[in-house]
């Protein structure tokens, strides 16, 4: 058999799928490679497992390195099934083996494969883990790929097991980066533009965690294992994910009691808080619409927003929506909001007249399209003042908007 190792008695065990793979909505023409690694060491491990198409078969090649029940650890990153797929096959053969995740990806886990009476290792970023001759250590990595995803650092091997991040969807037998003859860079970017560069905020925090550790070799889940020049790969990631130049927003709102001001107000504070210029404005039915006109083109995020009154809206908000079918807006974003006692109409009217202008509106389908959060509502509905928890939810749908604005 011929084994391919990553360090020292840890060996690529996963499967090259070169197939045209149905992948977010795209079809891999290349395929791709799903990555599980073995760590054969006093505690047998094994890291991520592969798509769930392939989890048997799985099981069967990974029973030529070890007697499947005296694996100790099976460390599952990321819970999509492309990685977490082999893991009933794996846990049902492998009875005793504990399973180490994060807490949300242990609850998710056990939602999927119905694992309610397997025992997890929870994981905290930097924790370590002696595995007998080798220390893992463990960083969550929110949202790359999704919000429960961690990566694992193997100390002396000095191996980056870091899950999708620094992937590339490409199916090959030569896997590592220094056998192919052939430029990986498009590919590699290709992958980064596709799945990482909505979540480039959370790359960046990410960069910051691995800068300081020692990396010889990258061992993702998908495509090249990178032990040529790993450190390149973390800089054309650092430099596509950082933030190109300032942006400005514009927030326009009429009120009538000032819980909608509130609301404004704190959008504000957050959006000024990560370094976005950020003006209010309250629009009242004497509304200068030329200067209005002026800030718009000038802003790169408009928040409009509206007490509910009578199920319409108040002051002069109006008269700025019916203004903008005469604009230029397609390089913009819109964002409705507002705060009302009842139904809240004026927002959902505010968000279709935005919707019939060519602004590109934040709504929730919009924002779950851009970065896979599900858990905030756009439009920004508020019953009455904003409260505690309310004000959170603002703050961070307003760092939501802020993240797609600096794309
Ligand atoms: Fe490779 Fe997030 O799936």
């Amino acid at each position: 058999m011929d084994r391919k190792m990553v360090a020292d008695n840890s060996y690529w065990i996963g499967y090259v799928d070169d197939r045209k793979v149905p992948f977010h909505r795209l079809i891999l023409e290349k395929g791709t490679t799903y990555n599980s690694y073995f760590l054969d060491t006093e505690k047998p491990t094994i890291i991520d497992t592969v798509d769930i198409s392939f989890g048997r078969s799985f099981v069967e090649t990974l029973k030529e390195y070890i007697e499947l029940e005296r694996i100790q650890y099976i460390v599952i990153n990321h819970v999509e099934p492309d990685h977490s797929g082999g893991l009933p096959a794996l846990a049902n053969k492998a009875k005793d083996a504990v399973i180490v995740t994060t807490e949300l990806g242990a609850k998710e886990l056990k939602e999927m494969y119905k694992l309610y009476n397997r025992e997890f290792l929870i994981i905290k970023d930097e924790d370590t883990l002696d595995i007998g001759g080798k220390t893992l250590q463990f960083f969550e990595t929110p949202y790359l790929h999704t919000e429960e995803t961690m990566i694992t650092y193997a100390v002396e091997d000095r191996a980056l097991y870091s899950c999708d991040i620094f992937s590339t969807h490409i199916a090959t037998e030569k896997l590592f980066n220094d056998l192919v003859k052939e430029d990986i860079i498009e590919d590699f970017k290709g992958y980064y533009s596709l799945i990482m560069h909505p979540h480039r905020p959370y790359v960046q925090d990410m960069i910051e965690k691995i800068r300081n550790i020692d990396i010889k070799t990258i061992a993702p889940s998908h495509g090249y294992i990178l032990r040529d020049n790993p450190v390149k790969y973390i800089d054309i990631y650092d430099e596509m994910s950082k933030p190109k130049e300032d942006k400005k927003a514009l927030i326009l709102y009429s009120t009538m009691t000032g819980s909608t001001r509130k609301v404004a107000n704190h959008i504000s504070e957050e959006l000024k808080e990560k370094n976005i210029e950020t003006i209010v404005m309250n629009i009242k039915e004497d509304v200068d619409l030329g200067e209005v006109r002026e800030k718009i083109k000038e802003s790169d995020a408009i928040f409009f927003g509206s007490s509910t009154r009578y199920a319409d809206m108040v002051g002069g908000i109006e008269k700025v929506l019916k203004m903008l079918k005469y604009m230029k807006l397609e390089e913009k974003i819109g964002v409705a909001f507002g705060s009302y006692g009842w139904s809240g109409e004026a927002i959902e009217i505010i968000n279709d007249y935005l919707r019939n202008t060519d602004i590109k509106l934040v709504d929730s389908s919009y924002v779950i399209k851009f970065t896979g959060i599900d858990n905030l509502q756009f439009p920004l509905r508020v019953k009455f003042a904003p409260k505690k928890e309310k004000i959170e939810e603002l703050k961070e749908s307003a760092r939501i908007v802020k993240d797609i604005l600096v794309g």
